[in-house]
């Protein structure tokens, strides 16, 4: 077996070129961020077709699609361990008996688009840490496996690093393979990246992404706890995330989206993390909003609590983290644990997160100016209770701890 450095310095040497020359679509998958689901935060491992068929069903039916939620994403341990003797990759034999094609067929059908996992390495994160027998990466079979993807209708891959080698050179050269591989098909498919699984650098936030993928982690894992402490290592809180997160605002725009991980709202019991508190969870929710960032739910979609069913769907939250001008949030005053975010809206619109992070409820006030919102007057919606009133100049809000009030102001 070759060693995966030395092979992704092959790899870069023969790709570099090519990098320069090429652009990252035809076609552009993710003009607005990506909604959807993604089996990992709940799951994890235990995943089968019926799931899979069960989550779309609920897709639909919960109204979570007709919000705007469109990809259904397998994560890790979908595969069968071995490659089949062409070197082509294999549904689970047992846990995905009808085959790949047919789940997408099935998910298509309900007007949603298919997503799947794999790694540009030897060995996927499961493999890797041994949850998962195999070593079914895609090193040395990149193309092979685009147009496996393809053909099956995949819409859109998560490409995982999942390993500690490989210099940031090699981390693009590998990212850039697949890239072209994926373009060579012909087929639209959506490409996640992330460059931070066991690999020491956490070249995710390092690095300008945008012309290599759709969207790019810049973390490490996210967990359903509101703060860790860590700085980029495993696990992170949602605040921690936020915190790395927000330097790199200008990497963000249409087409090319930062991504802080997969949302945790409604997710319980992982890791020994008991959940988020709804209020937390809304607060997550407005934060990835204000990001501009992929929201792909991770709860159970089979059964919603109301709280977190409410949380999911506001569509006026949705709207701000789909405006189409495409500009992520800037935090425009940090008072430590009392924060000002705002973002500017197509039209002239502007977003507005009054963002508590103490353990006691605290007023928060701001300003039009502050803000960047044009004119003295302003009517001010909040976006979570649908309350209206008009502003002349100042707003503020009583926020409750580990909360958000998010606010839409129009001139
Ligand atoms: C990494 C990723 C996670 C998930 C797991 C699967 O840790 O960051 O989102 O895909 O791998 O093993």
């Amino acid at each position: 077996m070759i060693p995966v450095r030395r092979a992704l310095a092959v790899l870069a040497g023969l790709t570099m070129v090519g990098t320069l020359t090429t652009t990252a679509h035809a076609a552009e998958p993710a003009p607005t961020p990506a909604l959807g689901w993604n089996s990992w935060n709940t799951f994890g491992c235990d995943i089968n077709e019926q799931l899979i068929r069960d989550t779309a069903d609920s897709m639909v039916s919960s109204g979570m699609a007709a919000a705007g939620y469109e990809y259904v994403v397998i994560d890790d341990c979908w595969f069968d361990p071995q490659r089949a003797a062409d070197g082509s990759l294999r549904a689970h034999p047992e846990r995905f008996p009808s085959g790949i094609k047919a789940l997408a067929d099935y998910v298509h059908a309900k007007g949603l688009k298919f997503g799947i996992y794999q790694v540009p390495t030897e060995l996927t994160c499961a493999q890797r840490g041994g949850a998962y027998p195999g070593a079914t990466g895609s090193l040395g079979h990149e193309a092979q496996d685009a147009q496996t993807f393809a053909d099956w209708g995949v819409d859109y891959l998560k490409y995982d690093w999942c390993s500690p080698e490989g210099t940031l050179e090699d981390q693009i050269a590998g990212f850039t393979l697949m890239r072209d591989a994926l373009h060579a098909t012909g087929r639209d498919i959506l490409y996640s990246i992330n460059a931070n699984s066991y690999h020491p650098d956490k070249n995710g936030a390092k690095y300008d992404w945008s012309n290599i993928a759709d969207q790019w982690r810049t973390t490490e894992d996210i967990k359903p706890v509101w703060r860790t402490g860590n700085p980029n290592t495993y696990p992170m809180g949602v605040t921690d995330i936020i915190d790395v997160t927000e330097p790199l605002r200008e990497w963000a725009g249409p087409g090319h989206w930062n991504d802080p991980d997969m949302l945790e709202v409604g997710v319980y019991d992982v890791e020994g993390f008991p959940g988020l508190t709804d209020t937390e969870a809304a607060a997550h929710f407005s934060m990835w909003a204000m990001l501009a960032a992929p929201m792909i739910a991770g709860n159970d979609l089979r059964s919603i609590p109301d709280g977190v069913h409410g949380i999911l769907t506001n569509r006026a939250v949705l709207a701000v983290n789909q405006d189409p001008k495409g500009v992520a949030a800037d935090r425009v005053r940090d008072d430590g644990d009392l924060e000002v975010w705002a973002r500017p809206l197509a039209g002239g619109d502007v977003a507005v997160a009054l963002f508590n992070r103490s353990d006691k409820t605290a007023k928060i006030s701001t300003t039009a100016k502050e803000v960047g919102a044009k004119g003295s007057r302003h009517r001010v919606t909040d976006l979570w209770t649908g309350k209206k009133w008009l502003s002349h100049g100042t707003i503020s809000a009583e926020v409750p701890s580990h909360g958000v009030t998010l606010l839409r102001l129009k001139r």
